[in-house]
Formats: structure tokens, sequence, C-alpha cells
């Protein structure tokens, strides 16, 4: 094996990450007053993976607005009280070495569900749920109809994930990730299967796209130059006729020409009823075939679990970056772990925790 690239930092614009592990997003649903204002459980869940070495720690989805939202105990970051308090959450992240990212997100008709714990489907409106919107007035399977949106609402729409990644930086985050992926709203608006428009938003490519595209132009000139931005795409509806990997690849180059950095390629999350073949690093090959499409980075995710294989898959050669989900939950020092498995000495390794390396 040549030196090892997962513990070599990576610069994307003014950001430096110390190593190429990045924490996945993965919704906590801890918002227990349901005002989308992160609380000192995301101090304490975020923090503990910076405390335990990773690179760049990625928020969990955040609704760029209130309907934006996937349950009502999701965070936010339409308001300054949520600023003030995703400023915590940084400052300790960054205390810690880390860099943080905050995943941007509208959930179009996946929004106004329950948190698995607290109930089953859409949350009726009286009890804090909400009317949905989406491309469509197409219901997701169990879930409430959404409304489709207005051609005229789409201007909003915009301003309001422009607004959201003013307020990111303003929050401390060191980069942005735009979230297009899983189901939610700008994968509506990109699948044919969930994008039954006639105005300039739905049909061809080029229109399934628009809004995604308005979107990376618009939070790239509010937010500068030097602050990367990322956007996850699903690269596969895993369905004939939907949402694939070319056209993943496609809309990624058109986003990289607008300042998009870095695509987090993860696969599915539109439809149910599809079968998913999932396994170690079941998603990887999506990633490396949209790298061999852009110049920007790309990173894999999905059942990666060991130093080893982590390893394995940038060798390879293709892919920049590895995001950690469900390892981090069982072990958030999941880094440094991963440092001792491929027998690399890092500097970073807490002071407090020496005696227990
Ligand atoms: C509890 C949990 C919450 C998640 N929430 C999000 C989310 O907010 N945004 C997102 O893009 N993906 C989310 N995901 C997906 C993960 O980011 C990741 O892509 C997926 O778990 C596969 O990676 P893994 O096998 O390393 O866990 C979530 C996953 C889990 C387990």
């Amino acid at each position: 094996m040549n030196s090892v690239k997962l513990f070599e930092p990576i610069t994307i614009r003014g950001m430096q990450a110390r190593n190429r592990i990045f924490i996945s997003p993965m919704c906590q649903y801890a918002c227990e007053d349901r005002d989308g204002v992160p609380t000192d459980w995301h101090i304490a869940h975020l923090g503990s993976m910076a405390i335990g070495g990773a690179g760049l720690i990625i928020t969990e989805a955040t609704g760029i607005r209130p309907d934006g939202r996937i349950s009502s105990w999701d965070t936010g970051i339409w308001n300054d009280e949520q600023v003030a308090a995703w400023k915590r959450v940084n400052d300790f992240i960054h205390s810690q070495g880390a860099m943080s990212a905050i995943q941007l997100a509208h959930a179009g008709r996946k929004a106004s569900t329950y948190r698995s714990w607290s109930g089953h489907g859409s949350e009726p409106i009286e009890e804090g749920g909400w009317q949905s919107v989406s491309s469509t007035d197409e219901a997701f399977e169990g879930y409430a109809a959404p409304r489709a949106l207005e051609t005229d609402e789409m201007r909003t729409m915009v301003t309001d994930w422009v607004e959201a990644a003013k307020r990111s930086v303003d929050a401390g985050f060191d980069a942005i990730e735009i979230h297009a992926a899983h189901g939610y709203l700008l994968h509506q608006f990109l699948s044919p299967l969930t994008n039954d428009r006639t105005d300039d938003y739905g049909g061809s490519l080029e229109n399934r796209a628009r809004l995604l595209l308005e979107i990376v132009i618009g939070i790239r000139a509010a937010i500068g130059e030097s602050i990367p931005l990322f956007v996850r795409f699903s690269a596969t509806d895993y369905k004939e006729g939907g949402w694939d990997e070319q056209q993943t690849a496609t809309v990624a180059r058109w986003c990289a020409d607008q300042g998009a950095d870095l695509f987090d390629i993860s696969t599915g999350g539109l439809i149910t009823g599809v079968t998913i073949p999932t396994g170690p690093g079941y998603q990887v090959k999506f990633a490396e075939f949209v790298a061999q499409h852009v110049d920007e980075s790309v990173s894999a995710v999905g059942q990666i679990t060991t130093g080893k294989q982590a390893e394995e898959i940038l060798q390879a050669g293709l892919v920049d970056v590895i995001m950690i989900g469900r390892a981090a939950l069982r072990d958030p020092q999941w880094a440094l772990h991963a440092s001792q498995e491929l027998g690399v000495e890092i500097d970073y390794w807490p002071k407090q925790y020496a005696r227990a390396k």
C-alpha cells in the first residue's frame, strides 16, 4: 500500500480538512421543542465525532424553512435563534480541530412525518404537522398527498435556500451541502418518476434540474468564493425510467460549472417497492461512475465500516472522500480507531484521552 490516503488532508476552496473521513448527515429528531433549534444533544452528538478525529462533520438534514423539515423534531436554519445555537455547535467542533458542514434540506412530499418512535407516516396538522409541497400532487406511498408548487412559488423557494445558506455562513459552518437525494424535494424535481410538471421545471432533464441549478447559482453568489459547496445525489431510483447515474453525472457537471465542489453519491429513497441490493460498499460503484465524469471531488458512502475498506476505496483512485454514517453512531471515535487500524500516527488524538491510546 502507498501512503495512507484516508489520513491525507484535503483542501476544497478555502477549507482544509485534516483527513478524508467525513461524517455523513444523520437526522436526530432531537429538537424536543419542535422549533428547529439545535440542542445540547446536537453539541454532544456532533461534538463526539469531532473529539473522535473526523475531518469534517455534516449535520443532519436541516430545514431551510419550517415546511422543509422531514419531521417537526428536525433542526432548522431559518431564524436567528437557530443560527446562535448552531454557532455553539460549530465552536465546539472547531475547538477539536474538525471542520463542519450543514446539510440544507427541503423534504418536499416526504415532509411532516412522525419520527420513528413517535408514530407512523404523516403527522396530522392538528398534532403539529403541515401541508407538504412537491413537484407533484402524487403522494409518497403511505403519506399524505402534497400540494404541487405553483411556478410563481419557485422564486421564493430558491430565495429560501439562499437565505438559509447565508445564515449557515453566519453560524460558522465551513461548508454547505445541498440535499438533492433520498426522495426529498430536489430529487422529486429531478426524477421523471415524481415530476409530472408541464412548466419550465418539468419535462426535459434541463427543466427537471432547473430548481437545483438555480439554488446552486444563488448559493454560490451568496456565500462567496472560499466556502465549499457539496451536493448529495441519489444516483439511481433502482427503477427503469427513473433517475439514474448518467443523469446524475450530467447534472453534477452542470452544478460544477456553477460552483459546486463535491458530489456526495448515495442512492434510492424516491419510491417504495424497489429492491436495493445492499452490502459492504454497495454505493461505491455509483460514486466511481460520477467521479469518471467530473473533475471535482466525489465522496462514497454506504456500509463502509473499517479503515481498511475505506482506504481500499481511496486507493482505487477515483473517490476522494469517505463518508461514515452508522459506523460512527456505533463508534464516534471511528477515525481515531481507523488510524490505529491502519498504523497512522496522528497529532490530534485528544490530550484528555492520551492514556487510552
Ligand atoms: C439515523 C440516520 C439518519 C439519517 N439521516 C440522513 C440525513 O439527514 N440526510 C442524509 O442525506 N442521509 C441521512 N441518512 C443516510 C446516511 O447519511 C448514510 O448515507 C447512510 O446511512 C449509509 O451510510 P452508512 O452505511 O455508513 O450508515 C441517515 C442515516 C441514518 C442511519
